[in-house]
């Protein structure tokens, strides 16, 4: 066991760490990240599966995430447009299948003007929430009380209308079914993105990706820290104090003026706090879990859905497959596609083999891309849900009422000890954007404490 000294140690290695531990670096602070696993990125990860490169977690990015933009520049990442070109294809509850262009699926004109106006009073309700104060809202307790679900009956007799725009939130970004999470939550996911029209338009919010997959982010980052950052390194236990911490990981012990827990709030309670942490902190952290949704990949000899004019684009609330999109590796000649399986689709189809797993999934997008899409050279299911260091995708949220009741204290520091993950963003929340945000925040924070006189912030 090797025992050394830093100002501040860094729990994960995720874009949030790393930001942090980068910031703190540049103000002139010594670090060290210490990562669970045996490679840097935590929720991002770019692989290459049977010769194809995919994006095992995260990999888009919107205009408005300037954090990421931001990072992105600095690390002279470049980025590339997703394929989009051509009409998208929704189902209906029978399974008829409609084609489309912009964002209003084709249902039936009186579904089509519920989904509008709900779309409308979403967003006059989301432009009076502050993504870093939602509890601030006159009616957060309220709105905290009931479920997403119960709130969108409250708004429209319309089944239709109230699933795909509960689908919005429920299946595509919480992946929680809508009866588990609050509107207050669901409106808080909408502030994140600016908008909840930002959420519905996946030209907006599923627009770039980075050439050479976004794990680069983590990647340089890391690279840049050097031996800085320790792989293999879980910490079991940190003792803290008034006076710093001692961070005691596998194989290596920190002793350290301030400690940021840069990890999934779910995970905070697997370490051991001598002291434990306090009563608030052990009681929120209870309140959050994961969502899990399966990414499917799919990688096809040609992209055989464009030559029939398909974008690639194709939404069903009755599917098993709720969303697909053309998701073809920048260079790469051939066609893939990525598919999302959420919630209690999920755990259905993991009640199964793999194999009738694979032929229910495909079968799904044969539906929306006929029979070709039963026929891919390479099938990947992204599992997070079975990861050790992650335990479920795409992030956490709290269970009913508890954005409202603890939501303010979740970011608030514990003496020495620090909390910095994009679960515990406003703007830019469940996504990297927010990851580097809360980064640079914390840094910023630690910094004023502990920089040498005459050091500025970093970011
Ligand atoms: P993250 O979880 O990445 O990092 C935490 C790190 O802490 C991990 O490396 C973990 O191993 C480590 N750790 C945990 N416990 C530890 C311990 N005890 N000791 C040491 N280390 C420990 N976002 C986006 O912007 N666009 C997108 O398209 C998507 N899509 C998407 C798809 C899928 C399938 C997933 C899973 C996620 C996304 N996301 C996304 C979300 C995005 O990936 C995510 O919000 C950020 O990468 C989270 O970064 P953090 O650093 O906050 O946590």
């Amino acid at each position: 066991m090797s025992s050394i000294e830093r100002d501040v140690v860094i729990i994960g290695a995720g874009a949030s760490g790393l930001t942090a531990a980068t910031d703190l670096k540049k103000a002139g602070l010594t670090v060290a990240v210490l990562e669970a696993r045996d490679r840097v990125g935590g929720r991002l990860w770019t692989d290459d599966i049977d010769g194809a490169t995919l994006e095992i977690g995260g990999q888009w990015v919107s205009p408005d995430q300037d954090a990421l933009i931001d990072t992105l520049a600095e690390l002279g990442l470049e980025t590339y447009s997703r394929y989009r070109e051509g009409i998208n294809v929704y189902l209906g509850e029978g399974g008829e299948r409609r084609t489309f262009e912009g964002e209003i699926f084709p249902v039936a004109p009186t579904t089509e003007r519920e989904i509008v106006s709900l779309i409308d009073r979403l967003d006059a309700l989301v432009a009076e929430i502050d993504p870093d104060r939602p509890w601030d809202h006159p009616q957060a307790k309220e709105l905290d009380e009931i479920s997403f679900r119960r709130w969108l009956e409250t708004q429209t007799e319309d089944e239709e209308a109230r699933r795909n725009i509960g689908m919005f939130i429920a299946g595509a970004m919480l992946t929680k079914p809508a009866h588990a999470f609050s509107a207050l939550q669901a409106l808080l996911m909408a502030a994140s993105a600016g908008s909840f029209s930002h959420l519905v338009d996946a030209d907006f919010i599923l627009d770039k990706r980075v050439k050479g997959g976004l794990q680069q982010v983590p990647l340089l980052l890391a690279e840049r820290l050097g031996d800085d950052v320790f792989l293999n390194a879980p910490v079991r236990t940190l003792r803290w104090s008034d006076e710093g911490v001692t961070a005691i990981a596998d194989g290596v012990e920190v002793r350290a003026r301030r400690v940021i827990l840069a990890v999934p709030p779910v995970l905070i309670s697997r370490i051991s706090y001598e002291p434990p942490l306090p009563r608030r902190q052990q009681q929120m952290h209870q309140h959050l879990s994961m969502g899990f949704v399966i990414k499917v990949h799919a990688v096809y000899e040609t992209p055989f859905w464009r030559e029939d004019g398909l974008s690639g684009t194709a939404f069903s609330p009755y599917e098993l497959v709720h969303e697909a999109y053309d998701n073809s590796y920048h260079g790469d000649p051939r066609g893939t596609l990525v598919g999302f399986v959420s919630d209690e689709a999920a755990d259905d189809v993991f009640r199964q083999s793999p194999e009738e797993r694979k032929a229910r999934i495909l079968e799904s997008l044969s539906h929306y891309y006929g029979e070709k899409a039963l026929s891919p050279v390479v099938y990947y299911e992204s599992d997070w849900g079975s990861e050790e260091w992650t335990r479920g995708a795409y992030a956490a949220s709290f269970d009913m009422g508890g954005l409202a009741r603890y939501g303010s204290d979740l970011r608030t520091p514990v003496g020495p000890v620090h909390f910095s993950c994009s679960d515990m963003a406003g703007r830019g929340y469940q996504h990297v954007d927010g990851a580097i945000r809360v980064g640079h925040e914390t840094a910023d924070a630690i910094i004023a404490s502990l920089a040498p006189a005459g050091a500025a912030s970093a970011s």
